[in-house]
């Protein structure tokens, strides 16, 4: 099918590439045109595992082109509307941009358009669009309005499009029912290989659930904040583990271990960030005030995640007394691994709040250091996490990149000042750095202190201390005595 693409951020250009690959003639278009102008020169504007080729792949095979707007609506049968939909000072969705792209349509396109609503939209913006492109039509258009939200991550984004739990459409006529049936055909028979895997995971069913455009628009904000609700869930409980001596994993395994409940999305932290998340759940909010649903339970979600950043910082200081003059190695800055978006990252907000306080801040991260210059140009960026621990009095992990995940604790322990890791993402274990002197503390575990080691390789010679059982705190001095 021809299908057009409008915005080419991180869904619509995930979004023209893939289904470029199953095989539709694709216009993907954005109104920048610096954006265009990289993309046509075989540049992403961001880092998105696997897109990189698969937009390569597409546009040599002539079924994926970069476009103007005008040109992508004068074109496409089927539309898909990928625009941003970023937050107003009140918290809701800004429709702008949305609106624009229905006011071409209306004004420009000939013939039969299928106009789908692809961005993160509240409920009923279906039915504005319907009754817009009504009243700008110029030509006779023909159309049908279906809402399709995404439920694509970034960094597993091309999987996830080829693989996904579900497809929803909502739509109104049999005739735009069929249409997607069309363009998804591929995905929902299974692709025996895809871009991702050698070999994909078992074939099962997938759920295409169609319904009403209300209801679609509905399922997207829901399990949005659905998720941030179970984020902020186990990050509570993990309080109550550190106040009661209790194991968050362990906690969080009888939890999930349940099928009603489930495994995913029980991982406790430093709180949820990106641009879905926050934004969406704000929005949620809002809809919820204009239907006049109480849904102060999500203002609760919200309030519980915006705390995470000010614990964090809390430990970090419980640690290291005063901040003023200390150096804090910090690995991670993107809001999740495998993307360079610091969208409402929390790392960026904890070394904020560290700077703040006087502390002096050595960054890595493997792909958003670009980014986070931009927001924080008084941060020393590094080349590697090793670098970054030179001379530090803590290492704090905010991204659990696969990097991080099993470093030379040999080496880090001659390069820092002072051997203490806090891991605001749970990546190690007491157990695991005890032997190189570090002590460790995380999110949701009571927090062991180990016996100091010397600092320089001399000392360690003469000081062969015993190495403490993750089961048994070890004897401690004053010193070492975690502060009340
Ligand atoms: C999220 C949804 O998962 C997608 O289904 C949806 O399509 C997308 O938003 C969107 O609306 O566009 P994304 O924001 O890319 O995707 O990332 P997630 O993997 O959902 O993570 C969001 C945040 O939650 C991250 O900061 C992550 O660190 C945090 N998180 C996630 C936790 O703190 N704990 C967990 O157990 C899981």
């Amino acid at each position: 099918m021809q299908i057009s693409v409008v915005g080419a951020g991180y869904v619509g250009l995930t979004t023209a590439a893939c289904l470029a690959e199953i095989g539709h003639q694709v216009l993907c278009a954005d109104n920048d045109l610096g954006k265009l102008e990289k993309l046509n020169s075989g540049r992403l504007p961001f880092y998105e595992p696997h897109l990189d080729s698969l937009v390569q792949a597409n546009v040599a095979s002539g079924r994926l082109r970069f476009v103007s707007p005008a040109e992508a609506i004068e074109k496409g049968r089927a539309i898909f509307i990928c625009v941003g939909t970023p937050p107003l000072e009140n918290g809701e969705a800004d429709l702008s941009a949305i609106e624009s792209v229905a006011r071409t349509i209306a004004a420009t396109a000939r013939g039969y358009r299928l106009v789908i609503e692809k961005s993160t939209v509240p409920v009923q913006t279906a039915n504005r669009l319907w009754k817009h492109l009504s009243i700008y039509n110029a030509s006779g258009l023909e159309f049908d309005v279906v809402s399709n939200p995404e439920f694509l991550r970034e960094g597993s984004a091309v999987g996830d499009f080829f693989h996904p739990d579900r497809i929803v459409i909502g739509a109104e006529s049999p005739r735009a029912v069929s249409m997607m049936k069309e363009i998804y055909g591929p995905v929902l028979t299974s692709p025996a290989t895809c871009p991702v895997h050698s070999h994909c995971p078992p074939v099962h069913e997938i759920p295409l659930i169609v319904t009403d455009t209300n209801s679609a628009e509905l399922v997207k904000h829901a399990s949005n904040s659905f998720l941030a609700m179970k984020i902020s869930f186990i990050n509570l409980v993990a309080d109550a583990c550190e106040a009661a001596g209790a194991d968050i994993a362990k906690v969080a395994e009888g939890i999930g271990s349940d099928q009603r409940i489930g495994q995913s999305f029980l991982n406790p932290g430093i709180g949820f960030g990106g641009f879905c998340f926050p934004k969406d759940l704000q929005a949620f909010v809002r809809i919820g005030e204009r239907l006049g649903c109480d849904f102060s339970l999500l203002k609760e979600v919200e309030k519980i995640n915006l705390r995470r950043a000010e614990q964090f910082v809390a430990k970090v200081k419980k640690e290291l007394w005063v901040l003023r003059g200390k150096t804090l190695a910090v690995w991670g800055l993107a809001f999740k691994p495998d993307t360079d978006d610091v969208r409402f990252a929390p790392a960026l907000n904890i070394a904020t709040r560290l700077m703040a306080e006087g502390a002096h801040i050595r960054a890595y991260d493997p792909q958003a250091m670009q980014r986070a210059k931009d927001e924080l140009p008084e941060v020393t960026y590094c080349l590697s996490p090793y670098e970054a621990a030179q001379n530090a009095d803590a290492i704090l992990i905010l991204t659990e990149w696969a990097e991080f995940r099993h470093p030379d604790w040999a080496n880090l322990a001659k390069a820092v000042a002072h051997r203490l890791v806090i891991d605001g993402r749970n990546l190690y274990s007491a157990h695991e750095l005890a032997p190189h002197g570090f002590q460790y503390v995380c999110v949701g575990k009571p927090h062991v202190p180990q016996l100091p080691v010397a600092t320089s390789a001399k000392e360690l010679v003469v000081s062969q201390v015993p190495v403490a059982s993750p089961l048994s705190a070890p004897t401690v001095s004053a010193s070492m005595q975690p502060q009340p």
